[in-house]
């Protein structure tokens, strides 16, 4: 095993709330699998958040955080080399974040606007519960547990790496004595605990759904899986609307056909790619069945290892392994927060002891 310790962290995660598809894919997995090497990595399956508006569906919740790490899998992330976390095993993590609600002003917290996308998209209306705007204050403890340095998220979780980066700067100045105009990049080097972290948006941050205008969400209906098969892809593409009408002999507009920003997002053969919009702007023959062929071609290229992989998890004994691999991850992980808070609480002169955590 490499070493890791002498490597960056990087954190970031998932609330399972049901399988990955293409937009997370482009959102923030393939970063994280690209980076498995250069950085010390810790994914956290935020089941604890899930709890906050589905409290009444406990086994839904165990399964789909079970899936989901089925779903990293397959995309390629290494347990050998990644550390995969499980919120609720964490106590560092409660406990941060019962500091850091301290460090931000409840109506700072409240104006958030990703909660406020995320009440009116679920329909939580006025009757959320208190849990519900807390997850995002103990988002900012799942990521400054670990003191990473990068958190690579989709381009809707920036309200909530923008609180992170203040409770780490306010954190720094009032318990670490950093000076408040220090650089955010200096913050560790002042003296502080935590670095103020960036956030990494993926390559394409807003992925279209299936129905050609939402944002791809599996509550809308409008994904491909990364557990989809070859013929589910094919069928959900070839029920695409094109955006316009058209005969293969007129010309088309690329710019308002859905099919082509999967195209841009999944064909590799850039050059194929040109000639297929020339050809399609020009009318030159091209319908768009033809389009979706080459893009039904490409996502399934994508997903073809991803299958693979998961087949290893699919049979009997599939979810042991991967609880065994959540529990390796959550000890190592438990070593990391677990400093942290000790380290946290000396700087806050709660340092009345330390106590051991044991894990089985
Ligand atoms: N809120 C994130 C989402 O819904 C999941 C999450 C929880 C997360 N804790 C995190 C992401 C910490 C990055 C860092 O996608």
């Amino acid at each position: 095993m490499t070493d890791r310790s002498s490597k960056p962290r990087i954190l970031t995660g998932d609330t399972p709330t049901g399988r990955l598809h293409l937009g997370h894919w482009v959102g923030s997995v393939e970063n994280r699998v690209r980076l498995q090497d250069e950085y010390d990595c810790y994914f956290l399956l935020a089941n604890m958040h899930a709890f906050t508006t589905r409290a009444e569906q406990p086994a839904d919740i165990r399964r789909d955080t079970i899936e989901i790490v089925k779903d990293w899998l397959s995309a390629g992330i290494d347990p050998e080399r990644a550390t995969i976390v499980l919120q609720t095993e964490v106590p560092a993590i409660a406990e941060l974040s019962w500091y850091f609600a301290m460090l931000l002003p409840f109506n700072r917290v409240m104006r958030n606007p990703t909660l406020k996308t995320e009440i009116d998209a679920k329909g939580l209306g006025d009757t959320y519960s208190f849990g519900f705007p807390l997850y995002a204050v103990g988002q900012c403890a799942d990521i400054l547990a670990f003191r990473p340095e990068l958190v690579p998220v989709g381009e809707d979780q920036a309200a909530h790496l923008e609180m992170c980066r203040e409770v780490a700067r306010r954190f720094d100045v009032l318990y670490c004595g950093v000076d408040s105009h220090a650089e955010d990049d200096d913050f560790v080097d002042k003296g502080g605990l935590f670095p103020v972290p960036k956030m990494l948006i993926g390559r394409v941050a807003r992925l279209v759904g299936t129905d050609g205008s939402n944002k791809m969400s599996k509550s809308l209906d409008n994904a491909i899986f990364l557990s989809d098969t070859a013929k589910q892809v094919k069928k959900k593409i070839g029920k695409m609307y094109p955006g316009q009408s058209r005969e293969p002999d007129e010309p088309g507009n690329v710019e308002i056909n859905p099919i082509f920003e999967y195209a841009d997002a999944f064909m590799k053969d850039t050059a194929g790619l040109d000639e297929l919009k020339d050809r399609y702007r020009r009318g030159d023959n091209l319908g768009d069945g033809h389009v979706k062929a080459a893009v039904i071609d490409a996502i399934n290229e994508l997903l073809e290892p991803m299958r693979e992989r998961r087949a290893e998890f699919e049979g009997p004994g599939g979810d042991d392994a991967v609880i065994d691999i959540i529990r390796q991850g959550t000890a190592r992980a438990n070593a990391v927060a677990e400093e942290t808070l000790a380290l946290a609480k000396e700087a806050m002169s709660l340092d009345f002891g330390r106590r051991d955590l044991s894990w089985r």
